[in-house]
């Protein structure tokens, strides 16, 4: 199988609520690696620029105010078939449909502050992962 890399985000409702070591628990636990980390505060047009890609979405604005409301801590995880494993990991975007014991489930409040975000491919992935690290930032 192949190891791939992942951008994961641990979102504003989160940090709030003190969870990144749970948080970081459950994705070591599944066999993920965190090769890099770090807790930033975006600004509105940071958060924007993350997610242009739904800029037309009516949920555009909120989410952009959302993820700019408190830091956030940003990583690059590393296994076997990254992508897709933390998407299993973190479970559906809405906390109502996500499996149970999956890092939503667990701890999301609703569908915008939904804890956690993963790269939902390999390309974006790639892309994400350079909006938010160097290359010597990612020790390996
Ligand atoms: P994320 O995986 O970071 O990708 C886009 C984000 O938009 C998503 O998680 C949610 O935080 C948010 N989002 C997606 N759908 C909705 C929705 N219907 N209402 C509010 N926020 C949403």
């Amino acid at each position: 199988m192949a190891i791939e890399r992942t951008l994961s985000i641990i979102k504003p409702d989160a940090t709030r609520r003190n969870l990144t070591g749970q948080i970081n628990a459950a994705l070591e636990g599944s066999g993920l690696r965190i090769v890099a980390q770090k807790r930033v505060r975006l600004n509105a047009a940071q958060a924007e620029a993350f997610y242009v890609v739904h800029k037309d979405r009516p949920f555009y604005r909120g989410l952009v105010e959302f993820m700019s409301s408190g830091p956030v801590v940003v990583q690059v995880l590393e296994g076997e078939n990254a992508v897709a494993r933390n998407r299993e990991v973190m479970g559906a975007t809405d906390p109502k449909k996500a499996a149970s014991g999956t890092i939503r489930a667990r701890f999301a409040e609703d569908i915008e502050a939904n804890s956690v975000h993963g790269s939902d491919s390999a390309e974006n992935a790639a892309a994400e992962i350079a909006f938010f690290f160097s290359a010597f930032e990612i020790p390996g």
